[in-house]
């Protein structure tokens, strides 16, 4: 049983500055995605996930608006190296799968780093079609439903 994280829900304006040192050390310096390919315009328009363990930020992600198809799309799940395993990454997606709920969201959708789709398989997702590169990365679309 680990220290269970608090996770707040924020727009970008109040999540930036704790959710860019996590995302940069995650992506950009640990798996060497281009900075420039990081920040994207839908920062502004999503909902962050910040996750604190003892006042420390250890992990974030972030949760699309809902489409007009009642779609809601899940990214940029980030926990710092050292804190994984600690059921962190487990409480972040909780609560934006909790969130889309509440917004009456319908599926779920996000596009899994393929060598962790065993950890959103745990959730219930479903892995739909084949395995694609984004940022040099290998992928996989995966679903669930709300
Ligand atoms: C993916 C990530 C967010 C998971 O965070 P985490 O805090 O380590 O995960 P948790 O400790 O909450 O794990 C929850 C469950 O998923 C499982 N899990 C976690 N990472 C896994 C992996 N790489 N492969 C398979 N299962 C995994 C855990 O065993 C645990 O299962 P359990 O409840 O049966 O014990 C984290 O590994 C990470 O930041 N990775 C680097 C960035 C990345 O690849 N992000 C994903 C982009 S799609």
């Amino acid at each position: 049983m680990h220290t269970r994280p608090h996770v707040a829900l924020l727009d970008w304006s109040h999540a930036k500055a704790e959710a860019q040192p996590v995302r940069k050390a995650v992506f950009v310096v640990e798996q060497g995605v281009p900075v420039e390919l990081e920040w994207d315009e839908w920062d502004e328009r999503s909902l962050h996930a910040i996750a604190t363990l003892d006042g420390k930020v250890v992990g974030t992600g972030r949760l699309l608006p809902v489409d007009d198809r009642g779609t809601v799309s899940i990214g940029r799940m980030a926990v710092l190296r050292e804190f994984r395993g600690q059921d962190i990454g487990a409480a972040i997606l909780t609560a934006l799968l909790d969130r889309a709920r509440e917004q009456r969201a319908r599926q779920a959708l996000l596009h899994a780093q393929s060598y962790v789709a065993a950890f959103y398989r745990g959730f219930g997702f479903i892995e739909r079609g084949g395995e694609f590169f984004e940022a040099g990365i290998a992928h996989v679309e995966m679903t669930l439903a709300l």
